[in-house]
C-alpha cells in the first residue's frame, strides 16, 4: 500500500511489527525477499556489492507530483527541491524533468546541478557563508535568486552583479523566532541560529532597506526556513503570519513589494510506525489558507508561495542495503549484529540519534525472533545504526536493510576508516540502474601527494 500522504509504504510481517516506511512499490516475493521496484533486494546486493543505496525512481517521481499539484504554478506556487537531502546528476535531472526549481547551498551543489543541465534561472542558492567565488559562479551562471543570508553577503553580491552589469534578484532569509517542534540542530527559525537576518534586533529591516538601494539588487521577496522533520503544521502557519505583518511593515516604511513568500522546507518523513507526518496537500491548504488570511488582514496582494521540501521528497524513496558481517551476544546485555558500513553511509543516527528500523531482505518474510542492535563498522563504540532492532535469526551473510535512509544519508556520506563510499542505484520497473559508482581504493588517495 502507497500512502501517497506519508510517502511510504508499511509492510506488513506475518507475524510482528514494527514495520518498516519502505517505498512504495516494496512487496515481499515468492522467494521471501524484499523486492523494490520490481527488482531482488538480494539480488542487488550481489550485483552491486554492499554498502548501497537503492531508491524507487517512482516513489520519487510520485512524491515530485503529489507536490506539484498541492502546490500548482497557475496558483502562483513553487516547488524548490532542497538538494541537499540527495544531490546528484541524476537526481537533479529527474527533479528537473519534473518542472520543480532547485535549491542549492554551495558552489558544489551549484556545480552538481549545472553540470545536471539544471535550468539556472530556475535555482535558487542559499548559504550563511558564500565565498566570493561561489557567488561569482552564480552571477555567471545567471541563477534566478540568491536567497541572501547576510549584510555582508548583501554587499558582496551587489559589487560582483555591478562587476557583470547585471540586476540580480534576491530573496532575504529571515529568522523569524520561531521554534519548531524537531532536533535541537535542525531547528533552524529560533533566534539563536547562525542563517539569516533575526526580525527581533532589527537587522531584518536593515537588509529590507540595503536591500533595495542596492543598484545591482532586486529584492523579490522573503525566506524563512524553520527546521526539519517537522510534524506540526502550526509553525508554518505562525511562519506566514510572522513574515507577512515584517512584509508589510516595510512595504510602508519602504514601498517593498512581497511577490515571493518561500517557507522552506522541513516536511516531516516516515522513518518508523511512530512517525505520522501531514500530507502534502494539508501542507499546501495549511499554507494558502495562513497566507490569504495574513495577507488579507495587512492589506497586501497575494505574493506567491514557495517551498522547498528536501527530506519529504527523497527519505522514503531511499534504503541502505548492507552484508551482516558477525554477530555477537553479550549475555543479558544485548546482540549486537554489526554489517559493513555505519556512520560513514548514515551520519544521522550519530548527528541526531535518528531512529531507524532494520529488516533482512533476504528473509524479508520470517517472523522476528530477536532484538539486535545493529552496529557499523567503525572505530566509534556510538557507531550504531539502529537500536533494538528485531529481526529473523540474524547470521553473517544476511542482506540487511535500513529503510528510510534517501535523504541526508549519501549526501552526508565520508570516508572515515578508509571505507569508500556506497554505489547508488535508481530501481525501476524490474532493473536497477547505477547512478553513482562506488568508489574504489584507488578514489581514496586519488588527491594525495606521497611525500619525497
Ligand atoms: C534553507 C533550507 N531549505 C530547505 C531545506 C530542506 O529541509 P527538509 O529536507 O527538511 O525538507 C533545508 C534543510 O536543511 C534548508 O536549510
Amino acid at each position: 500500500m502507497f500512502d501517497r500522504a506519508r510517502g511510504a509504504v508499511l509492510l506488513s510481517h506475518p507475524m510482528e511489527p514494527p514495520t518498516p516506511p519502505l517505498p512504495s512499490s516494496s512487496r515481499i516475493n515468492d522467494a521471501g525477499h524484499l523486492e523494490v521496484a520490481g527488482c531482488d533486494v538480494v539480488e542487488l546486493a550481489a550485483e552491486f556489492g554492499t554498502p548501497l543505496f537503492v531508491y524507487d525512481q517512482q516513489h520519487i517521481h510520485d512524491v515530485c507530483r503529489a507536490y506539484r499539484q498541492a502546490f500548482p504554478d497557475q496558483e502562483g506556487c513553487q516547488v524548490i527541491y532542497a538538494s541537499k537531502a540527495f544531490t546528484y546528476l541524476a537526481m537533479c535531472q529527474l527533479v528537473a524533468g519534473e518542472g520543480l526549481s532547485l535549491d542549492v547551498a554551495s558552489g558544489g551543489e551549484l556545480h552538481i546541478a549545472l553540470e545536471a543541465g539544471f535550468p539556472a534561472e530556475r535555482i535558487f542558492v542559499h548559504g550563511n557563508a558564500n565565498t566570493a567565488a561561489e557567488l561569482e559562479a552564480c552571477i555567471r551562471a545567471r541563477v534566478g535568486h540568491v536567497v541572501v543570508d547576510s549584510l555582508d553577503e548583501l554587499a558582496a553580491l551587489d559589487g560582483i552583479a555591478g562587476e557583470a552589469g547585471i540586476v540580480q534578484p534576491i530573496l532575504l532569509r529571515i529568522t523569524p523566532g520561531i521554534e519548531a517542534h524537531t532536533h535541537d540542530f535542525i531547528q533552524t527559525g529560533k533566534l539563536d541560529s547562525k542563517f539569516g537576518f533575526c526580525l527581533a534586533d532589527g537587522v531584518a529591516m536593515e537588509a529590507v532597506s540595503r536591500a533595495m538601494a542596492a543598484e545591482n539588487l532586486e529584492l523579490v521577496g522573503l525566506h524563512a526556513h524553520i527546521g526539519s522533520q517537522i510534524f506540526s503544521l502550526e509553525p508554518y502557519a505562525d511562519t506566514v503570519a510572522v513574515l507577512i505583518d515584517f512584509a508589510a511593515e516595510c512595504r510602508e516604511r519602504y514601498g517593498f513589494e512581497l511577490r515571493l513568500l518561500d517557507v522552506g522546507g522541513g516536511l516531516g518523513a516516515v522513518y518508523g510506525p511512530g512517525d505520522d507526518p501531514p500530507s502534502i496537500s494539508r501542507l499546501a491548504a495549511e499554507l494558502k489558507s495562513a497566507l490569504k488570511r495574513e495577507t488579507e488582514r495587512a492589506g497586501m496582494p497575494l505574493p506567491r508561495l514557495a517551498v522547498e521540501p528536501g527530506r519529504s521528497i527523497v527519505a522514503n524513496a531511499g534504503l541502505t542495503v548492507y552484508t551482516v558481517q558477525s554477530v555477537k551476544t553479550v549475555p543479558g546485555v544485548r546482540t549486537f549484529a554489526a554489517v559493513d558500513g555505519g556512520m560513514s553511509d548514515n551520519l544521522r543516527v550519530m548527528l541526531y540519534d535518528a531512529a531507524y528500523e532494520a529488516m533482512l531482505a533476504n528473509k524479508a518474510g520470517a517472523p522476528a525472533k530477536v532484538t539486535v542492535t545493529v552496529a557499523g563498522k567503525h572505530c566509534e563504540s556510538g557507531d550504531l545504526l539502529v537500536k533494538d532492532a528485531r529481526l529473523p535469526e540474524v547470521h553473517p551473510g544476511d542482506i540487511l536493510v535500513t529503510p528510510a535512509t534517501g535523504a541526508y544519508g549519501y549526501s552526508m556520506a565520508n570516508n572515515y576508516n578508509g571505507q569508500p563510499r556506497p554505489a547508488v542505484v535508481f530501481a525501476s520497473d524490474g532493473s536497477a540502474r547505477e547512478v553513482i559508482r562506488r568508489e574504489t581504493y584507488g578514489d581514496l588517495i586519488r588527491l594525495h601527494e606521497r611525500l619525497e
